[in-house]
C-alpha cells in the first residue's frame, strides 16, 4: 500500500510555522507492513524553522530499508493509529502521538556501560533494580558483561522477567505473607527468587509455606541504614534476634543483609551522597560484625541506590549493588550530581494544547499521569517545576519555562519562554523522577536522536 499524507507541525525549535511535506512511500500492508519500525521504506522531506538559530533550516531524508522485519504487534497497533488518522509515519520523533515516552537508547547504553564499569572498578557484582523501566530489553543492557542476577519490585516484574528467562532475582520490597505461595511458584521456575523481611510475622509465614510445599526459600534480611522506611534497626537487640532465627531456619536459605540509602536522595551533590554511601557501608558492615560476635554468618552484604553507587569511591565489606535509576536518570538525579542533564535516557515528548503569551502561560499535553507530580528536587532548586522542559531534537534545556502544575492531563507551563509556544508546538519533557513517568505509559518509543528504532513494552501491574 502507498500512502501519501500532508501535516502542519510546529515545535519548539521553531517560533514560527513550520510545514512538514511527507511523502511517504512506506508499505503498510499486514504482511509486509509489520514494520513501521526497521522495515518501513519511506521517504521524507521536511521544512522547520529553528527557534534557537531563529534561521530556517531545510532537511530532507531519504530512508529506504528492507521491509518485513519490524516490530510485531505494537508495529501493528502503530501502523493502524498511522492509516487512521493519516500521521506521515512514525519513524520520527516529531511525528509521534503525544504525550510518549521515548527512551534515547545511545545515553542508556552509555549509562548501562558507566555503571557496569564501576561496579568492575570497586570489586561488586552488579544486580540493577529494573523497577525503573520493568523492560525485558532494558534488562538485557543492564546485565550485559554481569552474572545476570537482577531486582525486581513486584512480583508482576518477577514473573515477566521469569518467563523472559532471567534465573536470579532478588525481589526487594518486604514480602506480604499472602503473596508466599507465588514466591514459591515463581521460585521453583529459576534458579533463585530472594525475597526479603524485616519482621518476625512474615518469617513464621515463610517457614510455614516452606513446610507445606517442602522448599526453602532464600531470603535476605532488610537492614535501616537511615531512611527509615523499611528494615531493622542495626541497634536493636530484636533485629540479631531475627538475624538468628533466618540463620538457624531449615525452611531459609539466608543470603545475607540488604540495605537501601534512599537518604542519598537529599543530598546535594555527590559529595553529600558519597558520604551516604560511606554510611551505608559502615552501618552494614558494624551489622554484621555485631552478629558474627554472635557466631551468625553473614553470606553476604548488598546495598544500593543511583545517587550512592554514582558517587561511591570505596565498598570495602560490600558483596553486591543494586542501583536501578541510572538507567534512565532523571532531571532529579541531575539536579543534586547524579548525571548531567545530557546523560537523561527517558524524556516525555508532549504537544502545547494551548497558550496564552499575554499571561507568559501555556498547556501542555503532559500531565500527572505522564508525568507524576513527584515534586523533584525542590532542596537544591525550589522552583525545579514538576519536569524539566528540554528542545525536542537535542535535549538542551529551554531557558524560562518552568512546568508549574499538573493535574491528570494538563501540564501548566509558566515564563518568558512561553512566548515562543503556540498549539502544535513540541517539546521534551525530563521528569522529575523517570520510574514513577515511565509508569504512566504501556510503550516506549525508542530512539536514536530523532529516529524510533524500536517499541518496548514494560510489565505492568503488581
Ligand atoms: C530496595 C531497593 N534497592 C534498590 C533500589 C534502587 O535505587 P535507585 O532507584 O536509587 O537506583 C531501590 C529503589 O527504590 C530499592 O527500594
Amino acid at each position: 500500500m502507498r500512502t501519501r499524507t500532508r501535516t502542519r507541525t510546529r515545535d519548539i525549535a521553531s517560533d514560527a510555522d513550520s510545514d512538514a511535506d511527507a511523502d511517504a512511500g512506506h508499505r503498510i500492508g499486514r504482511g509486509l507492513g509489520r514494520g513501521r519500525g526497521r522495515g518501513a521504506s519511506q521517504r521524507t522531506r521536511t521544512r522547520t524553522r529553528d527557534i534557537a538559530s531563529d534561521a530556517d533550516s531545510d532537511a530532507d531524508s531519504d530512508a529506504d530499508s528492507d521491509a518485513g522485519q519490524g516490530i510485531a504487534s505494537d508495529a501493528d497497533a502503530d501502523a493502524d493509529i498511522g492509516r487512521a488518522f493519516g500521521y506521515p509515519d512514525l519513524m520520527k520523533i516529531d511525528e509521534l502521538p503525544t504525550p510518549c515516552a521515548l527512551v534515547d537508547l545511545d545515553r542508556l547504553e552509555a549509562n548501562a556501560e558507566r555503571m557496569a564499569e564501576r561496579a568492575h572498578e570497586l570489586g561488586v557484582r552488579l544486580r540493577p533494580h529494573v523497577k525503573t523501566h520493568k523492560c525485558v530489553e532494558a534488562a538485557r543492557i543492564q546485565t550485559r558483561g554481569h552474572f545476570g542476577g537482577i531486582t525486581v519490585s513486584t512480583l508482576a516484574e518477577a514473573r515477566g522477567f521469569v518467563e523472559a528467562g532471567f534465573t536470579d532475582l532478588t525481589y526487594a520490597v518486604p514480602v506480604a505473607p499472602q503473596r508466599l505461595a507465588e514466591v514459591v511458584e515463581l521460585g521453583a521456575r529459576v534458579e533463585r527468587l530472594a525475597v526479603l523481611v524485616d519482621h518476625l510475622d512474615t518469617v513464621r509465614a515463610i517457614e510455614e509455606v516452606g513446610r507445606t510445599h517442602s522448599v526453602v526459600l532464600p531470603v535476605w534480611l532488610k537492614l535501616d541504614c537511615g531512611l527509615h522506611r523499611s528494615g531493622v534497626d542495626p541497634e536493636a537487640e530484636a533485629s540479631v534476634v531475627l538475624a538468628q532465627r533466618l540463620a538457624a531456619s531449615p525452611q531459609i536459605d539466608f543470603r545475607g543483609v540488604l540495605t537501601h540509602a534512599g537518604q542519598s536522595y537529599r543530598a546535594t551533590g555527590r559529595e553529600e551522597a558519597a558520604v551516604v554511601a560511606r554510611d551505608e557501608c559502615r552501618v552494614s558492615r558494624a551489622f554484621v560484625n555485631r552478629l558474627a560476635e554472635d557466631g551468625i554468618a553473614v553470606p553476604e552484604v548488598s546495598i544500593g541506590s543511583t545517587p550512592t553507587m554514582t558517587s561511591a569511591d570505596d565498598l570495602a565489606g560490600v558483596d553486591e549493588i543494586r542501583p536501578g535509576n541510572y538507567l534512565f536518570f532523571d532531571a532529579f538525579q541531575a539536579a543534586i550530581g547524579s548525571c548531567g542533564l545530557e546523560d537523561v535516557a527517558f524524556s516525555v515528548l508532549a504537544t502545547v494544547v494551548s497558550a496564552f503569551p499575554e499571561r507568559q502561560r501555556a498547556v501542555v499535553d503532559a500531565g500527572a499521569l505522564a508525568l507524576s507530580k513527584d515534586p523533584g528536587p525542590t532542596h537544591v532548586d525550589p522552583a525545579c517545576g514538576f519536569g524539566r522542559p528540554v528542545a525536542t531534537e537535542d535535549q538542551h534545556p529551554l531557558p524560562g519555562l518552568r512546568l508549574t502544575s499538573l493535574s491528570q492531563e494538563h501540564g501548566v507551563v509558566e515564563g518568558p519562554g512561553t512566548a515562543a509556544l503556540r498549539p502544535g508546538t513540541r517539546l521534551r519533557i525530563l521528569p522529575n523522577h523517570s520510574c514513577l513517568a515511565a509508569a504512566g505509559f504501556d510503550r516506549y518509543r525508542v530512539v536514536r536522536g530523532l529516529e524510533v528504532v524500536d517499541v518496548w513494552r514494560p510489565i505492568r501491574g503488581w
